[in-house]
């Protein structure tokens, strides 16, 4: 599903951000992009969904090398990738079902069925209770898992998490991670950078381990 090979990227005179990458994400995997601050797990998410082209080396997704694609069809990758970011990044004048559903308008789906799935990944969320409610009236938390629906709405098969458990506590980036779990028991294919090394002492995920732009392990957490 996801192909990176010998990617570098540099964003400008110095040490590049990432170099000589090369790994393979099947569908249906879970993987966990680890490292701290600086070693390149932002730069490494934002070259699939092409908000990046690499310097040198292929990024290949869903069988398409990116950096041939033209901007007219970055639009249709990005409506298979879900993206859920450590801001949240709600619309602060839209309720949460709004923030939602905006989604689903964009791409044109009639009326009924964006209630209808709506209020099913809200639901799932464990937030139907809020949809009318205002996104600041809710917790990190909460927000976030609003934020996670909205990433699910279109039916992604990838969903990407960058430091999704940045902004909360202990506990609540605990329910983040298993809500994240759960899709990926659903069979959605789930790659999650963070810093947070507590993170991942659940066994059983692929750890990408980066430091500095490199990968120094990649490896099956037992
Ligand atoms: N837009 C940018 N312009 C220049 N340098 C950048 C930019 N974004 C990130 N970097 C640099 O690239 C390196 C990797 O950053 P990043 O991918 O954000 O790492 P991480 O997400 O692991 O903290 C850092 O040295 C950072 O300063
Ligand atoms: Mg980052």
């Amino acid at each position: 599903m996801i192909v990176f090979d010998r990617v570098t990227k540099q964003y400008r005179a110095g040490e590049p951000a990432l170099r000589d990458v090369s790994f393979h994400i099947a569908p249906g995997e879970f993987v966990v992009i680890t490292g701290p601050s600086g070693a390149g797990k932002t730069t490494l998410l934002q070259l699939v969904y092409r908000e990046l082209v690499p310097s040198s080396g292929r990024v290949v997704v869903d069988g398409r090398e990116l950096a041939e694609m033209s901007w007219r069809q970055v639009p249709a990758l990005r409506r298979r990738i879900g993206i859920v970011f450590q801001d949240f990044r709600l619309l602060p004048r839209r309720t949460v079902a709004e923030n939602v559903s905006f989604v689903l308008r964009a791409l044109a789906w009639p009326v009924s069925r964006r209630r209808e799935r709506t209020r099913r990944v809200l639901e799932w969320v464990g937030l139907a209770h809020r949809a009318h409610d205002w996104p600041q009236s809710l917790s990190g938390g909460e927000q976030q898992r609003v934020a996670i629906a909205r990433a699910l709405a279109a039916e992604p098969r990838l969903l990407l998490a960058d430091e999704p458990t940045g902004n909360l506590d202990p506990a609540r980036s605990l329910e983040i991670l298993g809500l994240l779990r759960e899709i990926h028991s659903r069979g959605t294919t789930v790659v999650l950078a963070t810093h947070d090394m507590t993170l991942i002492e659940s066994a059983g995920v692929r750890e990408i381990h980066l430091r500095e732009g490199r990968i120094e392990e990649d490896r099956k957490v037992a």
